[in-house]
């Protein structure tokens, strides 16, 4: 397997991949859905369960979808089709490969609007427009940024466009330079607002929302909404931590990079989450917004406060931030297979990539003005798209994963990649038997089919 690495490449270490595939968890799932998530699904009661399925089965899974991209050394669909030929199992499971690459591509259609929005409000908020207006003023443009569609495609064209840029250098001069000095950045910025959030007064009031557990405000939907948050937030069952394990250096541990990624990811919603409760509460605001709610309720917190221009416009280039090392993942495993499977040169593959994806994207900057009134099953085509990816792919695709390199895969080849002992042994009971297990009945529950 060897003339595989050098196809597409390698990260030049092991901190090159765990600070790549943080910035592939840590984006809007961190900064803007999980904030929001717990805002509307009861606060703690909900934190506590997202943990649970962090730690029960995003790990597992993590570790899952790395060996196998670093057995493979390729693109999910043709690292799936390798991996199921090796063992004798059939083509299905290349299949798989190509629901999660169907799934990066039309997240990423519209994180990349939501993106744009983010960048949009740099500007804004920076600009000093939150002194000059009111809580109704701030609102309003909110309003209007969503009703216009010329505003929206500018800014998801600059976004996606970025993202290409980045992607279209390759793995090491483009994805692994871009996140070496984005993620140290975001870090940073968390920071500061984190603690711009403790001189609020409402710091206190902002943990406790966040820690402390009321069950009787987490409905029925929530465990599957805390599921797919969970897939959604790390990142997995899509193939892009398959895709960035199939650069991983043959030697570099995958227990401990998985574990160092979902902390790092962790960490950072609830930094996220402290930074954003106080600051509305501080306002005698409620955070319970729906997606509005770093776009609406937070700029008007920060019109309020002293400081506020400077440290809204850092909150906003934070999210941005965020938001572009996840997109690189997010359409890295299509550009891997475009430059496997049809001989396209990555700028090329980026370019034909990026330009469907852009399309795509139009859908969801429509649903809020052109299209508002047109719903699919009761949704419109952004709460669709989100809703079909986060609460139905990613978990599909998790559990395909599961099965995969439990049952499927040799216990010998995942032992070779992971390393023999306890750890080990626990993974595989995991793997094959809970993973599966806990986020199939979660999913049929929440189908209706039990
Ligand atoms: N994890 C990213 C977020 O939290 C989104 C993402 C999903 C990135 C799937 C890559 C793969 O925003």
């Amino acid at each position: 397997m060897t003339d595989l690495t050098l196809r597409h490449g390698l990260w030049s270490s092991r901190l090159a991949f765990v600070l790549a595939a943080s910035g592939s968890a840590i984006g809007l799932g961190n900064i803007w859905k999980f904030p929001y998530l717990a805002g509307d699904n009861g606060g703690g009661a909900f934190v506590l369960v997202y943990l649970l399925c962090v730690v029960a089965i995003g790990i597992p899974i993590m570790m899952a979808e790395t060996l196998l991209g670093r057995r493979g050394r390729q693109s999910p669909i043709n690292t799936l089709r390798t991996l199921a030929a090796e063992a004798g199992a059939g083509g299905f499971w290349q299949g798989a490969g190509w629901l999660a690459v169907l799934a990066g591509f039309l997240i990423l259609s519209y994180y990349s609007v939501i993106a744009g929005w983010a960048m949009a409000y740099i500007l804004k908020v920076g600009g000093g427009f939150l002194n000059q207006s009111d809580a109704a003023a701030v609102r309003t443009a909110f309003l209007e940024l969503k009703a216009s569609p010329d505003l929206q495609v500018i800014w998801h064209t600059l976004f996606m466009l970025a993202t290409l840029l980045i992607v279209g250098r390759g793995i090491n001069d483009g994805i692994e330079r871009a996140t070496r000095i984005m993620m140290p950045a975001l870090l940073l910025m968390l920071v500061l607002l984190d603690a711009y959030a403790m001189t609020t007064g409402s710091f206190q009031r902002g943990l406790a929302f966040l820690f402390q557990p009321d069950f009787s405000r987490l409905g029925g939907g929530s465990l599957l909404t805390a599921m797919g948050q969970a897939f959604f937030s790390l990142g997995l069952g899509m193939g892009s931590i398959m895709v960035y394990g199939a650069y991983l250096p043959d030697r570099a541990s995958i227990a401990q990079s998985a574990w160092a990624v979902t902390l790092a990811d962790t960490a950072v919603a609830l930094a996220a989450g402290i930074a954003i409760f106080p600051i509305v509460f501080a306002n005698g605001m409620e955070p319970t917004l729906g997606p509005g709610l770093i776009f609406e309720t937070l700029p008007v917190a920060f019109a309020h406060m002293p400081g506020g221009a400077l440290f809204g416009a850092v909150f906003f280039a934070l999210v941005v931030l965020a938001a572009l090392t996840s997109a690189i993942a997010l359409i890295e495993p299509t550009i891997a297979y475009l430059s496997e499977n049809r001989g396209l040169t990555r700028p090329e593959a980026c370019l034909r990539a990026g330009l469907v994806c852009w399309l795509l994207g139009l859908g969801t900057v429509f649903s809020f003005n052109l299209w508002a009134n047109r719903t699919w099953f009761g949704k419109n085509f952004f709460e669709l798209i989100d809703f079909l990816t986060a609460d139905l792919m990613l978990p599909v695709g998790g559990i395909l994963v599961a099965l995969f390199a439990g049952w499927v895969v040799e216990s010998q080849v995942s032992e070779a990649e992971l390393g023999s002992g306890r750890g080990y042994r626990l993974w595989r009971v995991t793997i094959r038997y809970l993973a599966p297990g806990a986020v199939g009945l979660v999913f049929l529950r929440a189908i209706g089919a039990i």
